[in-house]
């Protein structure tokens, strides 16, 4: 059975994890779903594991619609989230005419970067069938503006303004929050506090689903391994089996464990 919002939502429903994984291309795109993962991010991450950017600024709607159609052609079920790359969406106008690129390319919904001020688009995109995501707390493309990639929400008043962002974003229409880099305390009273699927990175296990960086699970990232992250590839030694005990770890409620969360 294919992976819908409405499917994601059950599961939240029932207490039952579920679980993302990035993927860029059709034979990722094919391993991933074949092992369970329920939903694929074409995430903008890709700027930095595929291109070698320093940040995901660099990327294009051009370079999310050619990973977007490559993962469709190899999708087994799963439910894919696009990325919609930096300045795509600084109007509604604009965020309209650009998800539909994407929807067209092959995504199932989008997800944005931001806090109540994407309000408007939201509502704009979700009135006209288009599913969105939210993704709050780490927001990479906002790098500049925050001064590097740290964890966010650790002062309870920026907490509560995170928690703040997302009810008004699932009353907006927002069909999945996407929280990165916070302290878990934070990640679990949010996902409590909607109804909408939450799915964390670097959020602790509080969260309904998890979402890691493909790259980053089978160990071939170079350079520092962030503390959220584990690499599955080498108790597993091949990427399926790595995929899959990323899926079972999650479902279990192995993974994340403290040593990947924050506090
Ligand atoms: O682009 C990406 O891979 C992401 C995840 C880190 C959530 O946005
Ligand atoms: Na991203």
């Amino acid at each position: 059975m294919p992976t819908t919002i409405q499917s994601l939502k059950t599961c939240k429903e029932a207490g039952e994890k579920f679980t993302c994984l990035t993927s860029y291309d059709a034979t990722f795109s094919h391993i991933v779903g074949s092992a369970g993962v329920e939903v694929i991010l074409v995430g903008d991450s890709l700027g930095m594991v595929l291109q070698g950017h320093d940040s995901t600024l660099p990327v294009t709607m051009d370079h999310m619609i050619y990973h977007t159609e490559a993962v469709k052609r190899g999708n087994q079920g799963a439910l894919i989230m696009a990325d919609m790359p930096f300045m795509s969406y600084a109007t509604p106008e604009q965020a309209l005419e650009n998800a539909a690129l994407l929807m067209q390319a092959g995504a199932h919904m989008v997800k944005i970067e931001g806090g109540d001020w994407l309000c408007e688009t939201i509502r704009m995109l979700s009135e006209r069938g288009i599913p969105v995501c939210a993704h709050l707390g780490l927001t990479p493309q906002s790098v500049n503006k925050l001064g590097g990639y740290k964890v966010q929400g650790r002062e309870s008043s920026q907490a509560d303004e995170i928690i703040a962002h997302a009810i008004a974003q699932e009353r907006a229409g927002a069909d999945i929050i996407l929280l990165e880099c916070v302290p878990s305390s934070l990640a679990t009273r949010l996902t409590k506090n909607i109804s909408a699927p939450v799915i964390g990175i670097g959020a602790g296990s509080g969260t309904d689903g998890q979402v890691l960086v493909i790259h980053d699970l089978l160990g071939i990232t170079p350079g520092r391994r962030p503390k959220f992250v584990k690499n599955f590839m080498e108790e597993s030694g091949s990427i399926d089996g790595a995929i899959k005990a990323y899926v079972d770890a999650v479902k279990s409620g192995d993974f994340p464990a403290d040593e990947h969360s924050f506090n």
